[in-house]
């Protein structure tokens, strides 16, 4: 656990075991007069540019308390802004887990006025960039990182500061929370155990939480849940979880794809194509660890929240390609690929969301590789069918650096999805996969306005990115969250 403090105090007098300072391309290290450090930036013959860092242990004419100096490049001037800062810092921070204590001026380098989400986002760049997955590592983890300091401008409003550090420890709690539970092995982390840590975490910040066992899931209806887990041992479950803020007001609804494991059942996979398939609850930890933060940081609104989860596997007692499963609503589908199972569980909880009125739905999944191949692996698409509200949600995704882009749920393409026998069928063709995909979801919101976020991409990277290692990256959690503080008017 890292602690983190703001101060007004001088960078040069900061007694820290680092103190982490941005350099701006172009200025020739006139940032760094300050520091005395504008020798060391000429000798090492950095430029700025993002990406570049070195290191410079303090000697003895130095004018600075800080044992070391870490140099970061965050190029050109014109290009700073809030996010870029985020990136950076994440980046550089990841290769200095080893100091204990760690001092920053990174929230200097925007103009004052921006000062507070400055702030936020050095809190929240230090908690995803020092990010590991440890849990399965013998070796003791001695990367440390417990104290951090980050500086703001002299004149800074402390209380505002203080808050902004706050918010950003929340947010980057959450992602750490949401990462952990999405590269947790799927054979430790069944449907049953993803509800007990949701209401471990309800209990702990004051949620009400209800998880629908697999019965009452049979009594209410939920044919898609029950289908997609019907062949696995680990019986389905669906989360619901409330957040009160605003009394009575109409609430906005959340929802997210909890495959615990997608081997594809029956349609199933190949190996390759099973390997990260541990992430196919991107979606559902997402919507758990936005609502940890809605429920810390208390803004006027109510949101409801009911997530799916199911193991999709193939046995014995697996759905068939052909099956015709019946919804809650009672819409029905024909299955004729298992492996095309996130939108028969949320089918389910689109429905059931529907049901509470609420004044839009967002829902969010690792629906489709084709998803992938259309934006690649860090941008979200989202699909809906009222345009303004995808757009707050990629106005959102645009402010915290989490990319979203709307796409088309274009009409026409519903008769790919007509069946035979049942109202709607499970897949469509291969082209238009993400597409197709989300029409299906549209069948069962009704007139609610709703938007999905088609995360196959972003939720989880093969490899380190800026914002953290290999793994789970906890996308959309930020953008959810910005998305429903700006709901709230906060
Ligand atoms: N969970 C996968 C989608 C996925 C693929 C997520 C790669 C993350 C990375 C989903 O359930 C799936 O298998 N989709 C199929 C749909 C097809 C059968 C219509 C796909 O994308 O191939
Ligand atoms: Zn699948
Ligand atoms: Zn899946």
């Amino acid at each position: 656990m890292t602690t983190f403090r703001t101060s007004t105090d001088p960078a040069r007098e900061v007694a820290a075991d680092l103190l982490i300072v941005p350099v701006v391309e172009g200025d020739g290290g006139a940032g760094l007069k300050e520091t005395g450090l504008a020798d060391a930036y000429a000798a090492a013959r950095l430029t700025g540019k993002k990406g570049e860092d070195l290191l410079v242990p303090r000697r003895d004419h130095d004018r600075f308390a800080a044992a070391n100096v870490l140099l970061v490049g965050i190029g050109p001037k014109d290009q700073v802004d809030v996010n870029s800062l985020r990136r950076s810092l994440a980046k550089a921070v990841a290769g200095v887990r080893r100091f204990p204590s760690v001092a920053t001026t990174f929230a200097q380098a925007v103009p004052a006025r921006q000062a507070a989400d400055a702030v936020q986002a050095v809190v929240e760049a230090i908690d995803l960039g020092s990010y590991r997955f440890g849990r399965y590592k013998t070796a003791k983890d001695d990367g440390a990182l417990a104290k951090v300091t980050v500086l703001v401008p002299s004149r800074a409003d402390a209380k505002a500061m203080k808050r902004a550090a706050r918010t950003g420890e929340i947010v980057g709690d959450a992602v750490g929370w949401a990462r952990d539970l999405v590269n947790t092995p799927a054979g430790d982390l069944p449907p049953a155990e993803i509800a007990r840590e949701a209401q471990k975490m309800a209990k702990q910040v004051g949620l009400t939480c209800k998880v629908w066992s697999e019965n009452q899931l049979k009594q209410g209806g939920f044919g898609g849940i029950l289908g997609v887990g019907k062949g696995s041992a680990n019986p389905p479950r669906m989360i619901e979880l409330r957040y009160t803020g605003a009394g009575k007001r109409t609430p906005i609804a959340l929802t997210g794809k909890g495959i615990a494991f997608d081997s594809g059942g029956l349609s199933i996979k190949d190996a390759a194509g099973m390997e990260t398939m541990k992430c196919d609850m991107g979606g559902a930890a997402s919507i758990l660890a936005t609502m940890k933060v809605i429920a810390q940081l208390e803004p006027k609104i109510n949101v409801i929240a009911a997530i799916p989860s199911a193991e999709n596997m193939p046995s014995g007692t697996a759905q068939k390609p052909g099956d015709v499963i019946t919804h809650r609503g009672g819409t029905t589908s024909e299955v004729l690929n298992t492996d095309a199972e996130g939108r028969l569980i949320l089918a389910d909880s689109l429905a059931f969301l529907a049901e509470q009125e609420p004044s839009c739905i967002v829902d969010t999944a690792t629906l489709t590789g084709a998803c992938m191949v259309a934006l690649g692996a860090d941008i979200a698409g989202a699909f809906g069918n009222d345009d303004a509200l995808a757009q707050e949600l990629v106005t959102a995704g645009a402010a915290v650096g989490e990319p979203i882009w709307q796409m088309p749920l274009w009409i026409e393409y519903k008769q790919l999805i007509e069946s035979k026998v049942a109202d709607v069928k499970n897949v469509g063709k291969r082209y238009g996969g993400a597409i197709t995909a989300a029409l299906f979801l549209s069948e069962f919101v009704g007139d609610t306005p709703w938007v999905h976020l088609d995360i196959a991409g972003p939720a989880f990277h093969e490899s380190a990115t800026d914002l953290g290692p290999a793994g789970a990256t906890g996308v959309p959690v930020r953008a959810l969250v910005r998305f429903v503080l700006d709901r709230a008017g906060a």
